[in-house]
């Protein structure tokens, strides 16, 4: 103890006899201008702008091993502690982390040098006339050089990188370009732009391919509701969350109206997402994107690999079964075969069936109507043909044969009902050597490595700065020890705590004690709910956030803390609107509680009833609710069914807008649709449940999901219950059963089927077209034949462009 007492006292003088000559500026409040003649070095952490409102700091950001880079950033951290950076100067070039740094010269050019080379890395060629401009950063997220007349010079505003901000136009002049990865913020592969025809695109220019995606490339612009006569090409958002672009083309974002911290990000995958910031919770919550699937995004994959999406982490790659990566570090250079190809025109080869893959492009041939066994013959007979598509053209009723010579584009998901071939030899197949596993966690570009920059630093300059150099080596060296003293007794002290928390950092979300959470629901008084092995209390946390308390029956917490966290760390990751928030979790002893967000307006049952639950809000619910079902089944990396979907599962906020609850019974499943064994018990409740669950003959699919869907959606617009009948024999529930004759009644010529079907009790108008399109949609959806059902995803389609048709 009194060795350490000593060093401390050590470290206190050596600290405190200093004379940094930064703790003048650091002591007082950052400026929020820099004039002509000054500079903001990057060896100084407080040398940095601050809006007036202290929402934005402009300054050096770390982006790598001593690499920085001149950026702004909204100020206060995210939970995961990490800044949200908004623009940067020079993300192709980083600067040293020593000597580098961002002056305004005396005849008002802005530039950004490194260390000690001559040449400036970044500047804006600008000249103050008038002897007096500024450097200025506005409460809009603007960096803006401004002269004594009141001239803007420059402003960041012009030259986006990868963010929009509310009120920043984007120009003819800019684009707004992704970052290469999660973890490096260079320049990536994806734009937005404005092309030669005036109209706002979307374009991957990797280094192989190029490819507009967005709006879709096979419409023509008129009929993806775009005007080519926008030549003014300007295109925002605005504090409310409304988006205009010239060619005619725009939205609200889900949360309009409200005036929260928003961005317009060209996201490392290729969508481009709206977030508002969720300021209690300090995380980006998506508002808005340009694309529902993100792999349908073409080209980034590589050859051989296929696409498939992860919530919260985005787009991953995937090398098909037998393939490799080229580059461990980059996933756009593709897959390459692990087995040595066979002569062209030997009968080596063989196929290996892979159903719901798809590669877009590239055939050699198109051959309609023709046999598995013709199909695979003519790949065979061309030496280019690396596998083929084969599917069912349910308009023609006959099968599509495409032979390809380039796998490129490749996605794999459920909802695509066709399969891929992929040629491989006989051998291959039959040996047991090589793991037929496709090689998974291929993180496309998000797993960069991060590289040192390596500068030389010119000797001349050297000398002036030893001594600083001097000091920073006590001081570092001092820090080092207190650091490595302090860690001693920190992880003795809670080296049992500590895994928890790493554990909940990683999986995102909070771990509460059982005791604030005691005292948050008042001793578990407040129940608002019971089911699924669980009951729901309201609390309120320490914050005042007002909070749904699940607590799971004991029976279930048999299994450690490790167990619990990893089952429920994928539900961590979901993030959509139309899914509700889980914020934490407890798991101490017997415990184990997981804490969510609140919603006021209860559940969709207890409002069917009610008349403030209209028609267009109940609409509104129909797609809300498909939307966060389709993200569950096809968004997600691990394929995620819900099972229990009903109206008690269906929350509204405030808005009276949907949010698919109680995940509890959930599973995860195999993308190609094998069961879980789990899965052997009925699971769901009586009434919403598809006829699959009564046979255990039959697979349990997403389609479950959409049949329960069915039911609550005919239950929301009938008022009758489901419930009731005989459901074990699999026959069709009766309520289900009148409103297919009501339908077939409104076939046959009855005109008033849509008002017989829809309960009157609900006050209020509704658009005949819409109500019909929606009450058939629903009734598809509760099809008896699994087939015959639509995916969730195809179910927001019909529903948000069925009626214009
Ligand atoms: C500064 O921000 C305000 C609103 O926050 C805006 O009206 C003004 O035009 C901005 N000035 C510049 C130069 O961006
Ligand atoms: C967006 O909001 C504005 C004002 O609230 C409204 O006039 C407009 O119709 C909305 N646009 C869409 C596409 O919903
Ligand atoms: C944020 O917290 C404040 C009080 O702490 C509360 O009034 C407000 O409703 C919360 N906002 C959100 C979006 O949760
Ligand atoms: C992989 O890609 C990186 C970055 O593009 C490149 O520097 C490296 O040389 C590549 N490695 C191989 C083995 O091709
Ligand atoms: C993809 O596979 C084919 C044959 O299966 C091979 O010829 C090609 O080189 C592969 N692509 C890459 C990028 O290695
Ligand atoms: C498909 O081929 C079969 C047999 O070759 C033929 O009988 C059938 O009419 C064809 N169907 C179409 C739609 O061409
Ligand atoms: C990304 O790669 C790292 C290291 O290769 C791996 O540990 C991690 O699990 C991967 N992430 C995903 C989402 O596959
Ligand atoms: C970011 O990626 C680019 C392109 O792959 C690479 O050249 C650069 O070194 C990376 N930067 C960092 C800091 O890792």
């Amino acid at each position: 103890m009194d060795l350490l007492f000593r060093l401390l006292m050590l470290v206190s003088v050596i600290v405190h006899q200093t004379p940094l000559t930064t703790s003048s500026s650091s002591s007082s409040s950052p400026p929020h201008a820099l004039n002509l003649g000054s500079s903001l070095s990057v060896d100084d952490k407080t040398d940095v702008l601050i809006s007036p409102d202290h929402v934005f700091t402009a300054g050096f950001y770390p982006v790598g091993e001593n690499a920085f880079c001149f950026s702004i950033w909204f100020t206060k951290p995210l939970s995961t502690g990490r800044h949200t950076v908004v623009w940067m100067a020079n993300r192709d070039s980083p600067v040293n982390g020593r000597r580098s740094k961002l002056s305004l010269s005396k005849t008002g050019n802005l530039i950004l040098q490194d260390a000690d080379q001559e040449l400036p890395i970044w500047t804006t060629r600008t000249r103050d006339l008038t002897d007096s401009a500024q450097l200025k950063l506005n409460n809009s997220g603007n960096l803006y050089l401004q002269s004594n007349d009141r001239r803007i010079l420059w402003q960041s505003f012009g030259s986006p990188t990868d963010t929009l901000l509310p009120n920043q136009p984007l120009t003819k002049e800019a684009m707004l370009i992704s970052s290469r990865s999660k973890t490096n913020y260079s320049s990536g592969f994806y734009r937005l732009f404005f092309d030669s025809d005036n109209v706002l695109r979307l374009v991957y220019s990797g280094p192989f391919v190029t490819g507009v995606y967005w709006p879709n490339p096979e419409l023509r612009a008129w009929d993806a509701g775009r005007s080519t006569y926008g030549n003014q090409r300007t295109a925002a958002i605005d504090p409310f969350g409304r988006f205009i672009s010239s060619d005619g083309w725009f939205f609200n974002t889900s949360d309009d109206g409200v005036q929260p911290m928003r961005r317009v990000t060209m996201d490392v995958d290729g969508n481009l997402r709206v977030y508002s910031l969720n300021e209690n919770k300090t995380i980006w919550k998506v508002t808005w994107q340009a694309m529902a699937q993100t792999c349908t995004i073409h080209g980034s994959c590589g050859e051989n690999s296929t696409c498939s999406n992860e919530p919260g982490y985005g787009r991953k790659c995937t090398c098909l079964p037998y393939h490799k990566m080229v580059n461990r570090s980059d996933c756009v250079y593709g897959c390459e075969p692990e087995f040595k190809q066979t002569p062209c025109g030997s009968d080596e080869d063989t196929f290996l069936h892979l159903p719901h893959f798809d590669f877009y492009g590239y055939d050699s041939k198109y051959l309609p109507n023709v046999t598995l066994d013709v199909c695979k013959q003519e790949c065979m007979d061309i030496c280019s043909c690396n596998g083929f598509q084969y599917k069912f053209d349910k308009l023609q009723g006959i099968y599509l044969c495409y032979p390809k010579f380039l796998l490129l584009n490749g996605f794999s998901s459920v909802s695509f009902l066709g399969s891929f071939y992929l040629r491989v030899p006989k051998v291959t197949l039959s040996s047991s050597t090589i793991k037929a596993t496709r090689e998974l966690g291929l993180n496309c570009s998000g797993n960069p490595r991060i590289v040192e920059l390596e500068r030389v630093y010119d000797k001349k300059n050297e000398r002036g700065s030893i001594k600083f150099l001097q000091l920073f080596t006590y001081v570092f060296g001092a820090l080092e020890i207190v650091c490595i003293i302090y860690f001693f007794y920190k992880t003795r002290k809670s080296a049992t705590k500590s895994q928890g928390y790493l554990q909940a950092a990683t999986t995102g979300f909070e771990r509460f004690s059982y005791r604030d959470l005691k005292k948050a629901s008042e001793n578990f008084s407040m129940e608002v709910g019971r089911g699924g092995g669980a009951v729901v209390y309201k609390g309120v946390l320490t914050d005042n956030r007002i909070a749904a308390i699940k607590r799971l029956k004991e029976a279930n917490s048999n299994q450690g803390e490790a167990e619990f966290l990893a089952e429920i760390s994928t539900l961590g990751r979901l993030n959509h609107m139309n899914l509700i928030d889980i914020w934490g979790y407890c798991a101490e002893g017997k415990h184990r509680i997981l804490v969510y967000e609140y919603m006021e307006n209860g559940s969709l049952a207890d409002n069917l009833h009610s008349d403030n639950l209209n028609w267009d809000k109940r609409f509104e619910v129909a797609v809300g609710t498909a939307k966060g079902l389709a993200y569950l089944h096809e968004e997600c990396l691990e394929w995620v069914l819900h099972c229990d979907v009903k109206p008690h599962n269906i929350l509204l906020d405030q808005n009276y807008l949907p949010k698919v609850a109680d995940l509890g019974l959930s599973k995860f499943f195999d993308r190609d649709g094998r069961g879980n064994s789990e899965f052997t018990k009925a699971r769901g409740t009586r009434g919403y449940m598809a006829p699959e669950w009564f046979f255990v003959s039959l697979p349990i699919t997403s389609k479950v999901d959409v049949y329960s869907y069915g039911v609550v959606m005919l239950e929301m617009i009938t008022g009758r219950s489901p419930q009731g009948g005989d459901q074990s024999g699999g026959y069709e529930r009766p309520m289900v059963k009148w409103v297919r004759e009501k339908v077939s009644d409104g076939n046959g010529g009855n005109s008033n089927w849509i008002e017989e079907i829809v309960d009157s009790k609900v006050n209020g108008e509704y658009e005949r077209v819409r109500m019909g399109n929606l009450i058939k949609v629903a009734l598809q959806c509760a099809e008896e034949n699994k087939e015959a059902r639509p995916t969730m995803s195809q179910v927001v389609d019909m529903l948000l462009h069925g009626d214009d048709l």
